[in-house]
């Protein structure tokens, strides 16, 4: 029986296998599944994971995708507005494949936050609820790369945009949501439980500050009304929705959406979370131009 593993294509399902294959789990019990599965040739060459399309606008293929699955991931789907009928469509075969448990990455706060992007998630967690596969969910926090991806602009305006005021955000680095997940895949006792999962908190204020900190050059947070920050995203080049929802979510980050005071993260992964100042360092060095 094997640990199938969606959306192993993107950051956070490529970083789960990785840690499943650090923590001993054998490559002959792993499934790393996606819809462009060439992007994963290389890994399957090297380590001997298992690689199978699965795209979940696809119902038939996907039983197919997760023969055979003991404990599925399911991690959560990109378009916004498509993605609740996918997601269902994925628990419907996990749960015809005969997997005896799926894991699925929500967003924190998912039942009580009411930016857009938590709906798809509160009405996945409900259709989990009321099927009969054992289930776990993982409300994951903000991910702080959304911020160090940031830092070519940062550094260019010495400036952080944003609409959250004073909000906080309890924000984590994608390699400790995964090793939440790599840990509830391979451990026992999780069925059953919701998860909040956030790093330290902190107000974009004091995220600029740790940005000016590590460049060593002022950087400033400028606090803009939602409108104004989904059109100064639109006019950098985002597409419009996708831009609206976005500020939208700062809305919902000023409100405490994305605040939790719960320790069940760094419980899960038996460290401390990563904090700002160390993926802000991180991500500098890597920046960093090699003198000529
Ligand atoms: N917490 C946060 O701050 C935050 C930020 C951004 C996103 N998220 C959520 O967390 C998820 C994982 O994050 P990530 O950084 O790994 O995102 P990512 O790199 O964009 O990966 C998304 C994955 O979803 C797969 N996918 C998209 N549509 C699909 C479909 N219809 N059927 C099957 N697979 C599909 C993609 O497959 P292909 O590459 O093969 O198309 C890809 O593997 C995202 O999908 C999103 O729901 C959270």
């Amino acid at each position: 029986m094997s640990l199938v593993i969606t959306g192993a294509t993107g950051h956070l399902g490529r970083l789960v296998i990785d840690q499943l294959l650090a923590a001993g789990v054998p490559a002959g019990r792993i499934v790393a599944t996606g819809r462009d599965v060439t992007k994963l040739g290389l890994v399957a060459e090297q380590t001997g994971v298992t690689i199978r399309t699965a795209d979940f606008t696809g119902p038939a293929s996907l039983v197919e995708a997760f023969r055979g699955a003991e404990r599925l991931l399911l991690v959560s789907t990109t378009t916004v507005g498509q993605r609740y009928d996918g997601h269902r469509r994925a628990i419907d075969a996990a749960a015809a494949a005969g997997a005896s448990l799926i894991v699925y990455t929500s967003i924190l706060n998912a039942d009580s936050a009411r930016m857009r992007l938590a709906t798809e998630h509160r009405d996945t967690e409900q259709y989990l609820r009321t099927g009969h596969l054992p289930y776990v969910i993982l409300r994951n926090g903000w991910y702080l790369e959304n911020y160090t991806d940031q830092l070519p602009v940062i550094r260019q305006h010495s400036a952080i945009l944003g609409a959250a005021g004073n909000g906080r955000v309890s924000a984590a680095s994608r390699a400790d949501y995964a090793a939440a997940a790599t840990a509830v895949l391979t451990g026992e006792g999780h069925s059953g439980a919701t998860y909040e999962l956030g790093g330290e908190a902190f107000t974009l204020t004091e995220l600029a500050a740790t940005f000016a900190e590590v460049l060593g050059t002022p950087v400033a947070y400028r606090d803009l009304p939602t409108d104004a920050y989904a059109a100064t995203l639109a006019g950098a080049g985002l597409p419009a929705d996708f831009a609206d929802v976005l500020a939208d979510a700062d809305a919902g980050l000023a409100r405490g959406e994305l605040f939790t005071d719960r320790h069940d993260l760094r419980d899960l992964i038996g460290r401390s979370p990563t904090t700002r100042l160390q993926a802000i360092r991180v991500a500098t060095a890597a920046s960093a131009v090699p003198a000529t």
